[in-house]
């Protein structure tokens, strides 16, 4: 596992009363506001955070706050979304205060086609912030879900803007299941939060701050070196490889994550497939 460096800021903390809902401009992760003349936070994220109440979805704000010039680094964490939105235009549903749902506005300079890159490094830097408050260790399930005991406790979603090829913002979103100690039906089986799996209540500021510093860390780490740094880590916590699966029309055994992060599969005819985009699911009989 790959330790968090020790704090150098101020955690940040949840709303002590409901948020207003709306873009409500709050000062998170001990950034001063700037009339206060302080030196400007070293860290980009979440030098500045709308933490607030009820909204549509955090992906919305975001956006809105990044076609508004945020600088990268902004965050917006929510405590309920009327309209969550989950991958492949289905809908990520929490209840008030059980989940941690957050979005970060990026400026890459990347193509488009490198976007999914982005969430599979979210993914690496979710585990680690679970790991390093919880001590479980996700896995990560291709592309970019993280997993407990073959269960969903966090979703990612990476949201461009492009102007031709090139990326003009990315929104990361992620949600993890924090306090759920049940679920609705349709979602038991499948579902589980880090309340259930450690029988204690995990503090999402602390889980924020933590992810915060992972994500800047990776992304870094990104714009300096490229992807294969966390190809390197994404293969070391993914449960996908080594699985009999179907994804992206192709059944086989998953044997790889390309350089570019598209999934390899190789058929019962040797024949190696790359998928690009989509869910795994697990083959029948496999
Ligand atoms: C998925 O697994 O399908 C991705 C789920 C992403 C959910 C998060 S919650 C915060 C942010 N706001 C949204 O509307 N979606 C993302």
């Amino acid at each position: 596992m790959t330790s968090p460096p020790p704090p150098d800021r101020p955690p940040f903390r949840a709303p002590a009363s409901p948020a207003q809902p709306g873009v409500g401009g709050r000062f998170g992760r001990g950034a001063k506001p700037p009339s206060e003349g302080s030196p400007p936070s070293k860290k980009r994220f979440g030098a500045v955070v709308h933490a607030l109440g009820e909204v549509d979805s955090t992906q919305a704000v975001a956006r809105a706050l990044a076609d508004d010039r945020a600088p990268e680094g902004t965050v917006v964490t929510a405590e309920h979304q009327r309209a969550g939105r989950g991958r492949g235009g289905r809908s990520w549903l929490d209840r008030p205060g059980e989940a941690l749902l957050c979005s970060v506005v990026l400026r890459p300079a990347i193509d488009a086609a490198e976007v999914p890159q982005l969430a599979l490094l979210a993914a690496v830097a979710v585990a680690e912030a679970v790991e390093a408050l919880t001590g479980l260790a996700p896995g990560i399930k291709w592309p970019n879900d993280l997993v407990v005991e073959d269960r969903k406790l966090a979703g990612i979603l990476a949201e461009a803007a492009t102007d031709s090829r090139a990326v003009t913002r990315v929104i990361l979103g992620m949600g993890i299941n924090v306090s759920q100690r049940e679920f609705p039906v349709d979602l038991a089986a499948r579902a589980t939060s880090l309340a259930l799996l450690t029988g204690r209540e995990v503090d999402r500021g602390a889980l924020l701050d933590g992810l915060l510093t992972r994500l800047e860390h990776w992304y870094d780490i990104y714009l300096d070196h490229g992807f294969k740094p966390i190809h390197a880590e994404w293969c070391r916590r993914t449960v996908t490889l080594g699985r009999t699966v179907v994804a992206g029309g192709a059944q086989g055994t998953a044997v790889g994550l390309d350089h570019d992060g598209a999934l390899l599969v190789r058929d019962a005819a040797h024949r190696t497939h790359r998928v690009v985009a989509g869910e795994v699911l697990d083959a029948p009989g496999g």
